[in-house]
């Protein structure tokens, strides 16, 4: 691994906890590629996520998450936001953790819970006991997010704190060679 191909950047979280958002403005100052997995999806597909859902299903949209995140591992140098259920999947988890350093945003699920209420663009979510729905999901996941190597709790933080921070992970990790493509 040199600064001609530096592992990738991927920002991870449940939904609500500003993936997009923070690993946008990374790629800002970092100078690097941008790829935000759900607009790939959506701009490839030609379709929005809940129209996905909709019309082909979630295991469909499961698919096409999946061999994504298994084309964009064999890339480097890219600042990814994933969607919040990609790396639910081993495989993915795998690929991704072996490409790069993997960063995970937390948030309090009362922060979520208020930042999700009006959003009609989760289909999840599309659902009269969405917020019964939402803790039940993260619990789930929680075990897994918890798993990854790097965490930045959000709360309270705006956009360039919480990118200063994964910024500062990032090379710390690079320069401990972490990313798992080292040690595997
Ligand atoms: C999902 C999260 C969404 C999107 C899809 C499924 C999930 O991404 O990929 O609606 O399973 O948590 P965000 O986390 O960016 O909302």
């Amino acid at each position: 691994m040199n600064s001609l191909n530096p592992p990738n950047l991927i920002i991870t979280g449940f939904m609500g906890t500003g993936k997009s958002a923070v690993a946008r403005e990374v790629a800002r100052q970092l100078g690097r590629p941008f790829v935000d997995m759900d607009a790939l999806i959506e701009e490839r597909e030609g379709r929005t996520i809940p129209r996905i859902f909709r019309e082909s299903g979630e295991p469909y949209f499961r698919r096409v998450e999946a061999e994504l995140a298994q084309e964009l591992a064999i890339r480097s140098g890219l600042v990814i936001a994933t969607g919040g259920g990609t790396l639910m999947l081993e495989a993915s988890r795998r690929a991704l953790l072996r490409s790069g350093v993997v960063i995970c945003l937390w948030a309090d699920i009362n922060v979520l819970i208020e930042r999700l209420q009006d959003d009609t663009q989760r289909p999840l979510l599309h659902r009269p006991d969405w917020e019964r729905y939402l803790r039940e999901l993260l619990a789930v996941r929680k075990p897994v997010y918890r798993s990854l190597p790097y965490h930045v709790d959000t709360t309270g933080k705006d956009v360039r704190q919480v990118a200063a921070e994964v910024i500062t992970i990032y090379y710390g990790a690079v320069s401990d060679g972490t990313p798992s493509s080292f040690q595997a």
